[in-house]
């Protein structure tokens, strides 16, 4: 994914604008994490109306999995360049550029939640399993609060 991002933040610098016209470079990065920061809100949403239900923590594999691969992609869908200096509509602030090392520090901390929640999703311990999805939503929250715009 980072390479293919790389590549692609490349190709734009080759190609200038017409790539932005046809969804690559900066526009298509920032497209793409937007829709999956969406899709991983419905994942969220999914994960606790089936512990709200009462069900099987065993139910939740694929969301979860889905989740945790996605949150170790993060820190490569916000390549240099793709900040509020893109010209691009982005809530990201220039702080996931300005302090690196935090953000991504903040992405792994999410990344080894989504992680956790993954293991415990085969289980049995449906209330070990409620809890996980409580500290993956606080680390969705701690991340917002620093590196993204309301
Ligand atoms: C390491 C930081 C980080 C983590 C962790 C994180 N996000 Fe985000 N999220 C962002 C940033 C930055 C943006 C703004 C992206 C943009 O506009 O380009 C964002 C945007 C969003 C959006 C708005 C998308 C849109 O354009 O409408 C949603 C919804 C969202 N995140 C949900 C989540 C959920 C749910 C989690 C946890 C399961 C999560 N995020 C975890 C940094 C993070």
């Amino acid at each position: 994914m980072r390479k293919w991002i790389t590549a692609a933040v490349l190709g734009l610098l080759c190609v200038g604008g017409a790539a932005n016209a046809q969804g690559d470079g900066p526009e298509g990065v920032i497209q793409g994490r937007q829709a999956a920061m969406l899709l991983s809100g419905v994942a969220m949403g999914s994960i606790k109306a089936s512990i709200d239900a009462g069900q099987d923590p065993a139910t939740q594999r694929f969301n979860t999995r889905a989740l945790a691969r996605w949150a170790h992609a993060v820190p490569g869908v916000f390549p240099a360049g793709t900040g509020p200096e893109a010209g691009v509509p982005t809530k990201a602030k220039a702080e996931v550029w300005s302090d690196r090392a935090g953000f991504e520090a903040s992405a792994a901390r999410y990344a080894a939640a989504a992680d956790r929640l993954a293991e415990l999703a085969p289980g049995e311990d449906a209330d070990a399993f409620a809890a996980q999805w409580t500290v993956v939503r606080q680390s969705c929250n701690a991340c917002h609060t620093a590196y993204k715009a309301d």
